[in-house]
């Protein structure tokens, strides 16, 4: 398994694996049409777009990609990050990938730089991220609208 950096090539397989994961995965916690709402937000131009915002990886198992992340930065700030767009094929899913994208991004030069890492976090997602040390943001237990939580990590700065 490979984790290398996005270029724009990748933006229809790395669409595909968020829409596949989102109607597989994430469907089991979230409403059709919520599911839907999400698939229409991942469209090839918007992951193209999505990875101008930040650093966007992908893994790859040989030439297939099997699962993205990205780390942006936080509303502008150069010392806090925000981790975004996080998916893992449902075939892949239980075998390291995910939290090895996470350890990419958080030693990616944004998240080295970073002393507090925000994640806005899938009812689906929230017990993988806090498994990784990701707590509630303001001690918020619930999600936001009832679909997403806030969840921070904060850490001592690396230069
Ligand atoms: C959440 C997701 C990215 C995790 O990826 P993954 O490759 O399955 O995760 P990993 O196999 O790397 O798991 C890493 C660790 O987290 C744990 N973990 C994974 N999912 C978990 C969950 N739902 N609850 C609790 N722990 C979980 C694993 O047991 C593993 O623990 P270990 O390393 O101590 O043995 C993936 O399941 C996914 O794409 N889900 C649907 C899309 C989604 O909601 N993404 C988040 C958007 S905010």
């Amino acid at each position: 398994m490979e984790i290398r950096r996005f270029t724009e090539p990748d933006a229809e397989a790395v669409s595909a694996v968020v829409c596949e994961t989102v109607r597989i995965s994430n469907a089991k916690d979230y409403p059709q049409e919520y599911v839907e709402v999400l698939v229409s937000q991942h469209s090839p131009e918007n992951i193209t777009e999505r990875a101008k915002q930040g650093h966007m990886f992908v893994a790859c198992d040989g030439e297939r990609i099997v699962g993205t992340g990205t780390v942006a930065p936080f509303w502008g700030s150069e010392t806090e990050r925000i981790l975004l767009t996080i998916f893992v094929l449902p075939e892949y899913q239980g075998k390291g990938i995910g939290r090895s994208i996470i350890e990419t991004l958080e030693q990616d030069e944004y998240g080295k730089r970073a002393h507090r890492i925000e994640i806005p976090a899938s009812l689906t997602g929230v017990h993988f991220y806090r498994h990784l040390g990701y707590d509630y943001k303001d001690g918020v237990t619930g999600p936001e609208n009832g679909v997403m939580y806030r969840l921070e990590k904060r850490k001592p700065v690396t230069v």
